[in-house]
C-alpha cells in the first residue's frame, strides 16, 4: 500500500507541477471575471491623505492607522474595525476577514520571495501591500457567484486554474498589479 502511494506520488506530482506552468492569459485579467467590491480606503484620508502615491505607503499608513500591524505581522483583532470602514456590506467583510486570517501566515512565510515578484515599489515596506493583494487574490479565487461574469469565455479557464493552482496564481496576480 505504502510502495503504491510513493508511486501514484511520483506519478502525479509532475501532472500537477505542469498543469500549473500553462497558466491561460486570462489568469491575468481575472479581475474582468469577479466584480468584486473593491476598499474605500479614502476612509483613511484624515490619517493618510499625506502618506503619498506609492501603494505601499498608502496600504502601511491605513494598515499603521487601523493598529492591524503588530511588526510585520497581521492583529486581525484590528482588522474587522478597519475593513467595517473600508467596506459597506457585511458579506464582503466577512469574505475579507477569512481571506486575511488565510494570508497572516502566507505573506509571513513567502515574503522574501514575494519582493522579488511583486512589481510595485518599495517605496514603503510592502507588509501591507502584500497582505492586501493577497486577500484580494483569494477573493478573485473564490469569487461570490453575485460578483461573477459568467459572460465573458476565458474566465471559466482562469478560474479553474487559481483553484487549482493558487501559489502560482498569487505570483502571476502580483506580477501583473
Ligand atoms: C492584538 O491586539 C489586541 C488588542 O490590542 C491585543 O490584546 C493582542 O495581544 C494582540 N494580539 C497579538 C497576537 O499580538
Ligand atoms: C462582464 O464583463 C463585460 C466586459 O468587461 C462587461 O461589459 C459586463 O458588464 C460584465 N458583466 C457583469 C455582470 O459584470
Amino acid at each position: 500500500m505504502l510502495k503504491l502511494l510513493l508511486v501514484l506520488a511520483l506519478v502525479c506530482r509532475p501532472a500537477i507541477a505542469a498543469k500549473c506552468k500553462a497558466a491561460p492569459k486570462s489568469v491575468q485579467n481575472i479581475q474582468q471575471c469577479c466584480h468584486a467590491p473593491m476598499p474605500n480606503w479614502g476612509a483613511y484620508n484624515s490619517e493618510c491623505s499625506s502618506s503619498g502615491p506609492q501603494p505601499s505607503c498608502r496600504l502601511q499608513c491605513i494598515f499603521n492607522a487601523a493598529k492591524v500591524l503588530d511588526g510585520n505581522r497581521l492583529n486581525m483583532t484590528h482588522v474587522r474595525p478597519m475593513l467595517e470602514r473600508a467596506f459597506n456590506e457585511a458579506s464582503t467583510i466577512d469574505a475579507y476577514m477569512s481571506n486575511f486570517a488565510s494570508c497572516a501566515n502566507l505573506v509571513k512565510n513567502n515574503f522574501k520571495e514575494m519582493t522579488g515578484v511583486s512589481k510595485q515599489s518599495d517605496a514603503c515596506d510592502r507588509h501591507a501591500l502584500f497582505y492586501s493583494l493577497c486577500a484580494y487574490s483569494r477573493l478573485l479565487r473564490h469569487c461570490p457567484s453575485s460578483a461573477w461574469n459568467g459572460s465573458l469565455k476565458q474566465c471559466p479557464s482562469a478560474r479553474s486554474y487559481v483553484r487549482n493552482c493558487p501559489w502560482p496564481a498569487l505570483k502571476m496576480f502580483m506580477k501583473s498589479t
